[in-house]
């Protein structure tokens, strides 16, 4: 048996705080306890009260919580990031495409998988859904790393075979056949969960997206990722494309692609039945703040979705992301929110970032809670860690102030270890 106490100031949440009031959505032990054993948790409280006899690490004055969950991300697209004066489709041709044809290389997408994980990990992100390149090659590396650090990581090829370079391009048969044997070998084998992928609507053809449609209906234990409405030229295209669809979401919903494993990214310009659909199927839009910022898309407006009784996830969208940090991502939905005229408060934003992505992904009972019996991904911040936040925090009066400090200012550098499956896993 492989067990220890990490002892700190442990945060969980127990659903979506309703403001910054709402004390009675978390639970904050002062000098708290996780008890981690054989990759679970076994029991989380105060100190005081936890197991005699086992091994402690003692990370006080630090903050433990669930591990950060981004998602969506893409995989090929650690190289691109902060690429200079475009916006999305001419960015995908300037930057983004030659960049994910060098994934065709196994060696290459082995490499660059180390760099990914460690990014992830160096910044406390202990799940992610990512995008592979269209490469089978490259969602080998992906998971064959994932598995090696023991990682819940979900993923997949993307389907795309129209409107990019032909070294990018598979065909509706491809697509299918390679997604499968895909899912065959990886979805279950040990965390590792598929995402069936077709990147976005200009990049399939009706064939293919028929394609997708078949798989994923003989998949229903796979996740669909794909992009939406991010931008007004895209949106223009998708729908002269697609002239028979009512709009950009009803392309996906001719295919049979929504529904609770929906994940769509972006979906920032949307009408009101759009939000209502995404509602009424249970589909999950993706909030991808700096990524929006970054190409000047738009706005996402998750109010608008949560009236309407759809959650939404967040995400940093890398390589449009200006930040693979889940902290900055949170920081910048306040910046989103702000201009909206609302402010997300911090305990909102840090149960978005955990608990609030992992109920998006259907996998709160086993990530993002910190409860008994779920698996032990857990960071631990330190909000000293620069002189910026020491200085604030000379000040602050409260959690709230510490964790909107966090999300403000903090980055990987406030993370000082990040726990996968109960191990110290930050790398040096
Ligand atoms: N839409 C289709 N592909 C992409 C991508 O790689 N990044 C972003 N931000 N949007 C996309
Ligand atoms: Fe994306």
């Amino acid at each position: 048996m492989d067990e220890r106490i990490l002892r700190g100031r442990v945060l969980r949440f127990l659903r979506r705080p309703e403001g910054v009031g709402d004390t009675a959505a978390f639970e904050l032990f002062d000098d708290g306890a996780v008890h981690v054993r054989d990759g679970l948790i076994a029991w989380v409280g105060d100190f005081a009260q936890a197991p005699a006899g086992i091994a402690v690490t003692d990370h006080r004055p630090h903050l433990i919580t669930a591990g950060f969950i981004d998602a969506h991300i893409h995989f090929p697209q650690g190289q691109i990031t902060a690429s200079w004066g475009a916006q999305l489709l001419d960015w995908l041709n300037t930057y983004t495409f030659p960049a994910e044809t060098a994934f065709a290389d196994p060696a290459h997408a082995a490499r660059m998988a180390t760099a990914f994980y460690d990014l992830l990990l160096r910044n406390g992100t202990t799940t992610a859904s990512a995008f592979c390149s269209v490469h089978p090659a490259s969602v080998e590396a992906y998971f064959a790393e994932g598995q090696k650090r023991g990682m819940r990581m979900l993923g997949g090829k993307v389907l795309m075979d129209r409107n990019a370079p032909a070294a990018l391009l598979d065909t509706p048969q491809t697509a299918h056949d390679d997604s499968a044997a895909l899912i065959a070998r990886w979805h279950g084998r040990g965390r590792a969960l598929y995402a069936i992928s077709p990147r976005f609507a200009l990049t399939s053809t009706p064939a293919q997206m028929e394609a997708a449609g078949a798989l994923i209906a003989a998949h229903p234990e796979c996740h669909v990722q794909t992009h939406l409405s991010e931008n007004t030229d895209e949106i223009a295209l998708a729908c002269a494309l697609y002239p028979e669809a009512r709009g950009y979401l009803d392309i996906y919903d001719r295919y049979g692609m929504l529904g609770p494993k929906a994940l769509l990214g972006h979906a920032i310009h949307l009408t009101e039945a759009e939000r209502d659909r995404i509602a009424e199927t249970g589909s999950h839009a993706v909030h991808c703040p700096t990524s929006n910022f970054f190409l000047g898309s738009g706005l996402f407006d998750e109010a608008a979705l949560a009236a309407r009784g759809a959650t939404s996830a967040i995400a940093t969208d890398i390589g449009a992301g200006m930040s693979w940090s889940m902290l900055r991502t949170g920081g910048a939905a306040y910046a989103v929110a702000q201009l909206q005229k609302r402010s997300l408060d911090p305990f909102t934003a840090f149960w978005w970032i955990t608990r609030g992505n992992a109920e998006v992904l259907g996998l709160a009972d086993r990530i993002g809670t910190l409860q008994p019996g779920s698996e032990a991904d857990l960071v631990v911040l330190n909000s000293h860690a620069t002189p910026d936040l020491a200085l604030r925090m000379e000040a602050a009066r409260d959690l709230k102030d510490e964790l909107f400090a966090l999300l403000i200012l903090g980055d990987d550098r406030v993370v000082a270890e990040t726990y996968v499956a109960g191990k110290a896993s930050k790398p040096a």
